[in-house]
């Protein structure tokens, strides 16, 4: 069992590690809204890890410090086995794109594979991480359109955005109210 960092001493490694100010906020923001989301699965009676949800969004994208290419996946899941953090921690940094084309990894260095999100931590973060954007809960439909642009329908963490989806609509109902939302973050 690796170390679990409490709140202030994930914003810590943030900073320590680096990451500029607008990394920071998007990861405070990704994970007011990842907690919200973990907060209404628990109450539908789904097991979720709501600690690690918190610390996992706030340090998703630590390796921002070092670059915004895709390698940032890699370099932040390196950066937390470093500083000893536990693996279901540095899992969500690996999956929080929601899902990679295969040989990508092995570019970094890492074993092939997808890297697609599987626990419901994992899917949490990465779909909260895909919906906010400038302080913002963007719509399902417009967060769906803007991955589509970056990467082509068929990849990988586009159809896995459409399948969570799907599963938090299955636990959470059609008040999933966060998907139409368009208030500030800070607000929720
Ligand atoms: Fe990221």
């Amino acid at each position: 069992m690796g170390r679990f960092p409490s709140r202030e001493e994930a914003l810590n490694m943030l900073k320590s590690a680096g990451c500029p100010p607008e990394v920071i906020r998007h990861c405070e923001d990704a994970a007011s809204l990842a907690l919200r989301i973990a907060k209404a699965c628990l109450r539908s009676g789904i097991e979720v890890n709501l600690r690690l949800v918190e610390v996992g969004a706030l340090l998703h994208d630590i390796g921002r410090s070092r670059t915004h290419g895709i390698g940032h996946v890699f370099v932040g899941a390196e950066l937390a086995r470093e500083a000893g953090l536990d693996e279901s921690i540095v899992r969500i940094i690996l999956t929080h794109t929601g899902g990679l084309r295969p040989e990508v990894a092995e570019q970094f260095g890492w074993p092939p594979g997808s890297y697609e999100p599987v626990s419901i931590e994992e899917k949490i973060v990465a779909y909260a991480d895909k919906l906010v954007e400038g302080g913002r809960v963007l719509p399902f439909g417009k967060a769906v359109s803007k991955l589509v642009r970056e990467l082509g329908p068929d990849h990988p963490a586009v159809v896995n955005l459409m399948k969570i989806h799907e599963e938090l609509r299955s636990y959470l109902g059609d008040g999933l109210a966060f998907g139409g939302l368009r208030k500030d973050i800070r607000s929720l």
